[in-house]
Protein backbone atom coordinates (compact mmCIF):
# COMPACT_ATOMS: atom_id res chain seq x y z
CA UNK A 1 0.00 0.00 0.00
CA UNK A 2 1.48 3.54 -0.87
CA UNK A 3 -0.60 5.49 1.30
CA UNK A 4 -0.59 8.73 0.30
CA UNK A 5 2.33 8.35 -1.50
CA UNK A 6 2.57 8.38 -5.36
CA UNK A 7 5.29 5.82 -5.28
CA UNK A 8 6.88 3.25 -3.45
CA UNK A 9 9.86 4.39 -4.01
CA UNK A 10 8.75 8.03 -2.44
CA UNK A 11 7.12 5.85 0.62
CA UNK A 12 10.16 3.82 1.31
CA UNK A 13 12.70 6.57 0.88
CA UNK A 14 10.42 8.38 3.89
CA UNK A 15 10.13 5.54 5.80
CA UNK A 16 13.93 5.35 6.30
CA UNK A 17 14.07 7.92 9.84
CA UNK A 18 12.11 4.82 11.16
CA UNK A 19 13.68 1.89 9.66
CA UNK A 20 16.87 2.98 10.60
CA UNK A 21 15.45 3.33 14.39
CA UNK A 22 14.21 -0.01 13.98
CA UNK A 23 17.51 -1.73 12.65
CA UNK A 24 19.41 -0.10 15.97
CA UNK A 25 17.11 -1.32 18.48
CA UNK A 26 18.24 -3.71 20.75
CA UNK A 27 21.44 -3.26 19.12
CA UNK A 28 23.00 -0.39 21.08
CA UNK A 29 23.22 0.13 24.72
CA UNK A 30 24.73 2.28 26.79
CA UNK A 31 27.11 3.84 24.49
CA UNK A 32 28.31 0.48 23.40
CA UNK A 33 27.64 -1.97 20.73
CA UNK A 34 26.08 -5.54 21.78
CA UNK A 35 27.65 -7.66 19.68
CA UNK A 36 25.62 -10.30 20.47
CA UNK A 37 23.70 -8.81 17.85
CA UNK A 38 25.62 -11.25 15.57
CA UNK A 39 24.94 -14.32 16.75
CA UNK A 40 25.89 -16.50 19.36
CA UNK A 41 29.50 -17.53 18.21
CA UNK A 42 29.62 -13.97 17.27
CA UNK A 43 32.13 -12.77 20.24
CA UNK A 44 34.90 -15.67 19.16
CA UNK A 45 34.57 -15.06 15.44
CA UNK A 46 34.80 -11.67 15.86
CA UNK A 47 38.04 -12.30 18.03
CA UNK A 48 39.65 -14.04 15.19
CA UNK A 49 39.00 -11.58 12.42
CA UNK A 50 42.41 -10.19 10.79
CA UNK A 51 41.02 -9.12 7.60
CA UNK A 52 37.13 -9.09 5.97
CA UNK A 53 36.29 -9.53 2.44
CA UNK A 54 33.17 -7.62 1.46
CA UNK A 55 31.36 -8.38 -1.20
CA UNK A 56 27.68 -7.90 -2.39
CA UNK A 57 25.68 -6.13 -6.37
CA UNK A 58 24.92 -2.95 -7.09
CA UNK A 59 23.81 -0.68 -4.45
CA UNK A 60 24.65 -3.61 -1.73
CA UNK A 61 28.18 -3.05 -3.33
CA UNK A 62 28.37 0.50 -3.19
CA UNK A 63 27.10 -0.33 0.69
CA UNK A 64 30.31 -2.53 1.07
CA UNK A 65 32.49 0.47 -0.73
CA UNK A 66 31.44 3.04 2.47
CA UNK A 67 32.28 0.11 4.70
CA UNK A 68 35.71 -0.03 4.04
CA UNK A 69 36.25 3.15 4.68
CA UNK A 70 34.64 2.39 8.39
CA UNK A 71 36.68 -0.81 8.92
CA UNK A 72 40.40 0.80 7.45
CA UNK A 73 39.73 4.04 9.64
CA UNK A 74 39.38 1.09 12.37
CA UNK A 75 42.37 -0.79 11.29
CA UNK A 76 41.03 -3.75 9.46
CA UNK A 77 42.20 -4.32 6.18
CA UNK A 78 39.31 -4.62 4.12
CA UNK A 79 38.82 -5.56 -0.07
CA UNK A 80 35.32 -4.84 -1.34
CA UNK A 81 34.52 -6.29 -4.58
CA UNK A 82 31.34 -6.69 -6.95
CA UNK A 83 30.20 -10.38 -6.70
CA UNK A 84 30.40 -11.78 -10.25
CA UNK A 85 34.12 -10.96 -10.50
CA UNK A 86 35.40 -12.32 -7.06
CA UNK A 87 33.31 -15.29 -7.76
CA UNK A 88 35.22 -15.94 -10.79
CA UNK A 89 38.45 -15.07 -10.11
CA UNK A 90 40.36 -16.46 -7.38
CA UNK A 91 40.91 -14.22 -4.43
CA UNK A 92 43.62 -14.77 -2.06
CA UNK A 93 42.15 -15.87 1.18
CA UNK A 94 44.35 -15.49 4.15
CA UNK A 95 44.05 -17.17 7.75
CA UNK A 96 41.15 -15.31 9.58
CA UNK A 97 39.48 -13.75 6.58
CA UNK A 98 35.55 -13.25 7.40
CA UNK A 99 33.61 -13.44 4.62
CA UNK A 100 30.54 -10.38 4.48
CA UNK A 101 27.69 -10.20 2.08
CA UNK A 102 25.79 -7.71 1.98
CA UNK A 103 22.08 -8.30 0.13
CA UNK A 104 18.69 -6.60 0.40
CA UNK A 105 16.77 -10.15 -1.23
CA UNK A 106 19.54 -12.59 0.22
CA UNK A 107 18.73 -14.31 -2.99
CA UNK A 108 20.80 -12.88 -5.38
CA UNK A 109 23.06 -15.48 -7.41
CA UNK A 110 26.20 -14.05 -7.74
CA UNK A 111 26.19 -12.96 -4.12
CA UNK A 112 25.34 -16.60 -3.20
CA UNK A 113 27.83 -18.04 -5.38
CA UNK A 114 30.60 -15.89 -4.40
CA UNK A 115 29.91 -16.95 -0.67
CA UNK A 116 29.66 -20.26 -1.79
CA UNK A 117 33.28 -20.39 -3.01
CA UNK A 118 34.66 -18.26 -0.07
CA UNK A 119 33.48 -20.93 2.29
CA UNK A 120 35.03 -23.65 0.16
CA UNK A 121 38.10 -21.80 0.00
CA UNK A 122 38.17 -21.95 3.97
CA UNK A 123 37.17 -18.16 5.11
CA UNK A 124 37.40 -18.46 8.51
CA UNK A 125 33.79 -17.57 8.86
CA UNK A 126 30.93 -15.52 6.79
CA UNK A 127 28.44 -12.69 7.74
CA UNK A 128 25.60 -11.91 6.00
CA UNK A 129 24.05 -8.70 6.13
CA UNK A 130 20.20 -9.35 4.68
CA UNK A 131 16.90 -8.10 4.81
CA UNK A 132 15.61 -11.32 4.36
CA UNK A 133 15.68 -13.43 7.44
CA UNK A 134 14.53 -16.50 5.22
CA UNK A 135 16.94 -16.32 2.50
CA UNK A 136 19.36 -18.35 1.31
CA UNK A 137 22.37 -16.00 1.91
CA UNK A 138 20.92 -16.01 5.67
CA UNK A 139 20.29 -19.83 5.89
CA UNK A 140 23.85 -20.16 4.34
CA UNK A 141 26.10 -17.30 6.59
CA UNK A 142 27.42 -18.06 10.04
CA UNK A 143 26.83 -15.01 11.00
CA UNK A 144 24.01 -12.65 10.33
CA UNK A 145 23.07 -9.06 10.85
CA UNK A 146 19.83 -8.35 9.58
CA UNK A 147 18.93 -4.52 8.02
CA UNK A 148 15.09 -4.17 9.89
CA UNK A 149 14.12 -2.44 6.69
CA UNK A 150 10.77 -3.79 6.04
CA UNK A 151 9.45 -4.75 2.56
CA UNK A 152 10.78 -2.81 -0.37
CA UNK A 153 8.98 -3.14 -3.42
CA UNK A 154 10.23 -0.14 -5.25
CA UNK A 155 12.95 -1.94 -7.39
CA UNK A 156 15.30 0.92 -7.02
CA UNK A 157 16.90 0.17 -3.04
CA UNK A 158 16.78 3.03 -1.03
CA UNK A 159 15.76 2.36 2.78
CA UNK A 160 17.46 -1.30 2.18
CA UNK A 161 21.09 0.59 1.29
CA UNK A 162 21.31 3.07 4.61
CA UNK A 163 19.96 0.02 6.81
CA UNK A 164 22.91 -1.54 5.56
CA UNK A 165 25.30 1.20 6.33
CA UNK A 166 23.60 1.20 9.82
CA UNK A 167 24.46 -2.79 10.40
CA UNK A 168 28.03 -1.80 8.67
CA UNK A 169 28.54 0.56 11.50
CA UNK A 170 27.95 -1.67 13.74
CA UNK A 171 30.22 -3.93 12.69
CA UNK A 172 33.35 -1.67 12.20
CA UNK A 173 32.23 -0.46 15.89
CA UNK A 174 32.80 -4.32 17.20
CA UNK A 175 36.00 -5.49 14.82
CA UNK A 176 37.43 -1.60 15.94
CA UNK A 177 36.62 -2.22 19.59
CA UNK A 178 39.19 -4.87 19.20
CA UNK A 179 41.93 -2.96 18.00
CA UNK A 180 41.56 0.03 20.04
CA UNK A 181 39.01 1.80 19.62
CA UNK A 182 38.67 3.38 23.41
CA UNK A 183 35.29 3.13 25.41
CA UNK A 184 34.72 6.63 24.93
CA UNK A 185 35.05 7.08 20.76
CA UNK A 186 32.38 3.54 20.63
CA UNK A 187 30.38 6.22 22.58
CA UNK A 188 30.62 9.21 20.22
CA UNK A 189 30.22 6.67 17.34
CA UNK A 190 27.12 5.34 19.13
CA UNK A 191 26.06 8.79 19.98
CA UNK A 192 25.91 9.26 15.98
CA UNK A 193 23.91 6.84 15.11
CA UNK A 194 21.67 7.77 18.29
CA UNK A 195 20.82 11.11 16.21
CA UNK A 196 20.89 9.14 12.67
CA UNK A 197 16.97 8.96 12.21
CA UNK A 198 16.40 12.90 12.92
CA UNK A 199 18.92 13.51 10.51
CA UNK A 200 17.90 11.95 8.01
CA UNK A 201 14.44 13.05 8.71
CA UNK A 202 15.90 16.40 8.44
CA UNK A 203 17.39 15.58 5.15
CA UNK A 204 14.44 14.76 4.02
CA UNK A 205 13.28 17.99 4.95
CA UNK A 206 14.56 18.91 1.51
CA UNK A 207 12.30 17.42 -0.58
CA UNK A 208 10.53 20.24 -1.70
CA UNK A 209 14.17 21.72 -2.74
CA UNK A 210 15.24 18.94 -4.17
CA UNK A 211 12.24 18.96 -5.95
CA UNK A 212 12.98 22.21 -7.45
CA UNK A 213 16.31 21.72 -8.27
CA UNK A 214 15.24 18.72 -10.09
CA UNK A 215 14.05 20.51 -12.92
CA UNK A 216 17.09 21.42 -14.05
CA UNK A 217 18.01 17.74 -15.29
CA UNK A 218 14.86 17.15 -17.22
CA UNK A 219 16.19 18.14 -20.62
CA UNK A 220 19.65 16.83 -19.67
CA UNK A 221 21.73 13.59 -21.09
CA UNK A 222 24.58 13.19 -18.33
CA UNK A 223 25.60 14.29 -15.21
CA UNK A 224 28.61 14.12 -13.09
CA UNK A 225 28.51 13.09 -9.23
CA UNK A 226 31.67 13.53 -7.27
CA UNK A 227 32.35 12.87 -3.80
CA UNK A 228 35.94 11.85 -1.26
CA UNK A 229 36.76 9.60 1.25
CA UNK A 230 33.27 7.49 2.30
CA UNK A 231 30.88 10.20 -0.05
CA UNK A 232 32.73 8.82 -3.27
CA UNK A 233 30.60 5.67 -2.93
CA UNK A 234 27.97 8.09 -2.12
CA UNK A 235 28.03 9.51 -5.16
CA UNK A 236 28.27 6.01 -6.78
CA UNK A 237 25.13 5.32 -5.36
CA UNK A 238 23.36 9.34 -6.91
CA UNK A 239 25.00 8.46 -10.13
CA UNK A 240 22.93 4.89 -10.22
CA UNK A 241 19.75 6.13 -8.78
CA UNK A 242 19.57 8.58 -11.36
CA UNK A 243 20.47 6.21 -14.27
CA UNK A 244 18.20 3.65 -13.53
CA UNK A 245 15.63 5.64 -12.79
CA UNK A 246 15.11 8.33 -14.65
CA UNK A 247 17.36 6.73 -18.04
CA UNK A 248 20.07 9.56 -17.52
CA UNK A 249 23.68 8.81 -18.14
CA UNK A 250 25.52 9.49 -15.00
CA UNK A 251 28.30 8.73 -13.39
CA UNK A 252 30.61 9.01 -10.60
CA UNK A 253 33.91 10.25 -9.53
CA UNK A 254 36.20 10.26 -6.66
CA UNK A 255 36.40 14.30 -7.15
CA UNK A 256 40.55 14.16 -7.06
CA UNK A 257 40.28 12.00 -10.08
CA UNK A 258 38.90 14.77 -12.03
CA UNK A 259 41.72 15.93 -14.04
CA UNK A 260 42.68 12.45 -14.82
CA UNK A 261 39.51 12.23 -17.38
CA UNK A 262 36.73 13.30 -16.66
CA UNK A 263 36.93 16.69 -16.62
CA UNK A 264 37.26 16.66 -20.32
CA UNK A 265 33.14 16.29 -20.34
CA UNK A 266 32.59 18.78 -18.15
CA UNK A 267 31.02 22.24 -20.18
CA UNK A 268 27.45 23.56 -19.24
CA UNK A 269 25.53 20.68 -20.44
CA UNK A 270 27.06 18.64 -18.31
CA UNK A 271 25.42 19.25 -14.48
CA UNK A 272 27.91 18.16 -12.07
CA UNK A 273 26.59 16.88 -8.17
CA UNK A 274 28.13 16.79 -5.21
CA UNK A 275 28.36 15.72 -1.30
CA UNK A 276 30.29 17.31 0.23
CA UNK A 277 30.39 16.79 4.16
CA UNK A 278 32.58 18.85 7.13
CA UNK A 279 35.66 16.48 7.14
CA UNK A 280 39.37 17.12 6.59
CA UNK A 281 39.42 16.42 2.75
CA UNK A 282 36.65 19.64 2.38
CA UNK A 283 39.75 22.21 1.33
CA UNK A 284 40.28 19.17 -1.69
CA UNK A 285 36.99 19.19 -2.84
CA UNK A 286 36.77 23.25 -3.33
CA UNK A 287 39.52 22.89 -5.34
CA UNK A 288 38.49 20.37 -7.08
CA UNK A 289 34.69 22.14 -7.57
CA UNK A 290 36.99 25.28 -8.54
CA UNK A 291 38.01 23.23 -11.58
CA UNK A 292 34.44 22.37 -12.82
CA UNK A 293 33.38 26.34 -12.47
CA UNK A 294 36.09 27.27 -14.64
CA UNK A 295 34.93 25.28 -17.41
CA UNK A 296 31.40 26.03 -17.03
CA UNK A 297 30.01 23.52 -15.16
CA UNK A 298 27.34 23.74 -13.28
CA UNK A 299 27.19 22.87 -9.78
CA UNK A 300 24.31 20.75 -7.55
CA UNK A 301 26.12 20.86 -4.23
CA UNK A 302 24.71 19.41 -1.22
CA UNK A 303 26.80 20.30 1.82
CA UNK A 304 27.17 20.23 5.47
CA UNK A 305 26.16 23.55 6.82
CA UNK A 306 29.53 23.88 8.55
CA UNK A 307 31.26 24.14 5.36
CA UNK A 308 28.34 25.46 2.90
CA UNK A 309 29.76 28.95 2.77
CA UNK A 310 32.60 28.65 1.25
CA UNK A 311 30.51 27.83 -1.57
CA UNK A 312 29.94 30.41 -3.86
CA UNK A 313 27.41 32.49 -5.47
CA UNK A 314 26.42 31.08 -8.85
CA UNK A 315 25.71 27.06 -7.45
CA UNK A 316 23.00 25.31 -6.63
CA UNK A 317 22.98 24.58 -2.90
CA UNK A 318 21.36 22.69 -0.79
CA UNK A 319 22.51 22.27 2.79
CA UNK A 320 21.87 19.37 5.20
CA UNK A 321 22.32 20.23 9.24
CA UNK A 322 25.45 19.42 10.69
CA UNK A 323 26.30 15.71 10.17
CA UNK A 324 28.64 13.54 12.27
CA UNK A 325 31.53 12.87 9.55
CA UNK A 326 30.70 8.85 10.85
CA UNK A 327 27.39 8.60 9.83
CA UNK A 328 27.59 11.47 7.04
CA UNK A 329 27.06 8.84 3.66
CA UNK A 330 23.80 7.93 5.41
CA UNK A 331 22.16 11.32 5.60
CA UNK A 332 24.04 12.50 2.04
CA UNK A 333 22.37 9.80 0.75
CA UNK A 334 18.94 10.69 0.78
CA UNK A 335 18.66 14.05 -1.05
CA UNK A 336 20.48 12.14 -4.01
CA UNK A 337 18.04 9.20 -3.86
CA UNK A 338 15.17 11.77 -3.99
CA UNK A 339 16.99 14.06 -6.31
CA UNK A 340 16.57 10.66 -8.92
CA UNK A 341 12.99 10.56 -7.71
CA UNK A 342 12.05 14.29 -8.75
CA UNK A 343 13.84 14.03 -11.88
CA UNK A 344 12.22 10.21 -13.22
CA UNK A 345 9.25 11.52 -12.32
CA UNK A 346 9.39 14.48 -13.99
CA UNK A 347 10.76 12.66 -17.53
CA UNK A 348 7.61 10.47 -16.47
CA UNK A 349 9.22 6.97 -16.55
CA UNK A 350 8.08 4.03 -14.38
CA UNK A 351 9.74 4.66 -11.22
CA UNK A 352 8.91 1.84 -9.29
CA UNK A 353 9.59 -0.71 -12.21
CA UNK A 354 12.21 0.61 -14.20
CA UNK A 355 12.86 -0.66 -17.30
CA UNK A 356 14.57 -4.00 -18.31
CA UNK A 357 15.43 -4.46 -14.28
CA UNK A 358 14.03 -7.15 -11.86
CA UNK A 359 14.01 -6.58 -8.01
CA UNK A 360 15.19 -9.77 -7.45
CA UNK A 361 18.87 -11.31 -9.57
CA UNK A 362 18.78 -15.38 -9.05
CA UNK A 363 20.20 -15.56 -12.27
CA UNK A 364 23.70 -14.47 -13.31
C1 LIG B 1 19.75 -0.81 -7.36
C2 LIG B 1 19.45 -2.15 -6.91
C3 LIG B 1 20.37 -3.25 -7.30
C4 LIG B 1 20.55 -4.22 -6.14
C5 LIG B 1 21.37 -5.43 -6.57
C6 LIG B 1 21.68 -6.36 -5.41
O1 LIG B 1 18.81 0.11 -6.92
O2 LIG B 1 18.48 -2.36 -6.22
O3 LIG B 1 21.58 -2.77 -7.75
O4 LIG B 1 21.18 -3.54 -5.09
O5 LIG B 1 20.67 -6.13 -7.58
O6 LIG B 1 20.51 -6.83 -4.83
P1 LIG B 1 20.52 -7.46 -3.40
O7 LIG B 1 20.88 -6.39 -2.44
O8 LIG B 1 19.13 -8.00 -3.19
O9 LIG B 1 21.56 -8.54 -3.39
Amino acid sequence: DKGTYRHFMLKEIFEQPAVIADTLEGRISNGRVLESCFGFEAPAVLDAVQQVHIVACGTSFHAGMVARYWLEEQGVPCSVEVASEYRYRRPVIAPGTLFVSISQSGETADTLAALRSAKAAGCLSSLAICNVPESSLVRESALTLMTRAGREIGVASTKAFTTQLVALRLLAIVLGRRRGLAAEQEAALVAALEHLPRQVEEALGLNDAVEAMAQFFGEKEHALFLGRGSEYPVAMEGALKLKEISYIHAEAYAAGELKHGPLALVDANMPVVCVIPDNALVEKVISNLQEVRARGGELFLFADSGVASHFSEGTHLLQVGHVDDSIAPVVFTVPLQLLAYHVAVLKGTDVDQPRNLAKSVTVE
